[in-house]
């Protein structure tokens, strides 16, 4: 796999293309559209950069939409062969709804690695627990959560009271939500997107200092590349909410349902690369900006490599004579 500038470039690309479309529609109330426009300009993007690309983790299948599929070819790679041959995870847009009605937190995002790096799991549920850099090592997804926070809280050399843990909003957090009220934590509610938060996790200045609950386990492979870039941690479980995930699980010969898994299990590759481009405002990104004649917008470029993470900043204008603005 190649590890030039111009391939992280263009994956940078990936997203933003994808941010951009998604952006487009913010606010119209139509997250399917949201989603599709998305997963339409990550495809587009993907087969115009010169790559033999594999999709190992593709978009939730939704009615209508399957664009970027588990097991699809992409990639515009010339017939020589001349392009890298990596494996690709993609969420073409985290947090559909965000966009659709403009809140904050709606991000695209991407992890690239050389074949064999990163898990192929099939679209079911996983627990999961993140943390960043700083408490990396001291937790553990079967102990008691007033364990885990008191540890967490130790690592970052403070009290339990001054941390934040983000959990998806949702009726099956409800005793992970009493139990770390109970043990005095705060709590940041998010109605989607546990990748875009876990990232957070990882970085400090953000206010998030852990990630817990039950969320989707290509979501999990994202953030375990993104973790294994920035020194962070997930321990997560495969889990099947329906009976149709279990079959899929059977299928695939996941059959130990008690496996933890590390961030190496879920993205062992060596050569990964995990980018997140901002559609709507969150911690870490900007949405997309329009200004009349061009647009902005905010990414996280991260490798494994060479320990490079980079805050990129992109302003793209119909015509060179546009003014740029200094922020
Ligand atoms: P969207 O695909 O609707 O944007 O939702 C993304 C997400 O919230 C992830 O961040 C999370 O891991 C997963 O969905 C949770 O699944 P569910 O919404 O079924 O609880």
């Amino acid at each position: 796999m190649g590890r030039g500038p111009t391939l992280q470039g263009s994956l940078v690309e990936v997203t933003e293309s994808a941010a951009i479309a998604a952006a487009q529609t913010m606010g119209f109330g139509d997250h399917e559209r949201s989603d599709q426009v998305a997963s339409e300009a990550m495809r587009h993007a993907l087969d115009n950069i010169d790559i033999t690309g594999r999709i190992v983790i593709g978009e939730r299948q939704r009615q209508g939409t399957s664009i970027i599929v588990d097991g699809d070819s992409v990639g515009g790679a010339s017939p020589e062969g001349s392009g890298s041959v990596i494996d690709l995870a993609v969420i073409p847009l985290e947090g559909t709804h965000q966009c659709a009605t403009g809140a904050p937190g709606a991000v695209t995002s991407m992890a690239a690695a050389e074949q064999g790096g990163l898990l192929d799991l099939p679209d079911v549920y996983m627990e999961k627990i993140v943390v960043g850099p700083t408490a990396r090592g001291v937790i553990h997804i079967d102990a008691p959560v007033p364990e885990n926070l008191r540890n967490i809280a130790r690592a970052f050399g403070r009290e339990v009271s001054d941390l934040t843990v983000v959990v998806l909003d949702r009726p099956r957090h409800r005793q992970m939500i009493h139990d770390i009220r109970a043990a005095g934590a705060r709590i940041r509610l998010i109605p989607d997107g546990d990748l875009a938060a876990s990232i957070s996790a990882a970085v400090r200045g953000t206010g998030v200092h852990a990630v817990m609950g039950i969320g989707g386990a290509p979501e999990g492979v994202l953030t375990a590349a993104a973790m294994r870039c920035l020194g962070g941690e997930i321990q997560g479980r495969l889990i099947a909410r329906h009976e149709d995930q279990k079959k899929l699980l059977d299928e695939r010969g996941f059959d130990d349902l008690q496996q933890i898994y590390s961030s190496l299990d879920l993205a062992p590759g060596e050569q990964l690369f995990v980018c997140s481009t901002g559609v709507t405002d969150s911690e870490l990104l900007r949405g997309v900006r329009f200004f009349g004649g061009g647009c902005r917008t905010s990414s996280l470029l991260m490798s494994l490599t060479n320990g490079m993470v980079r805050f990129i900043d992109t302003i793209r204008r119909d015509d060179t004579l546009h003014p740029v603005q200094f922020y």
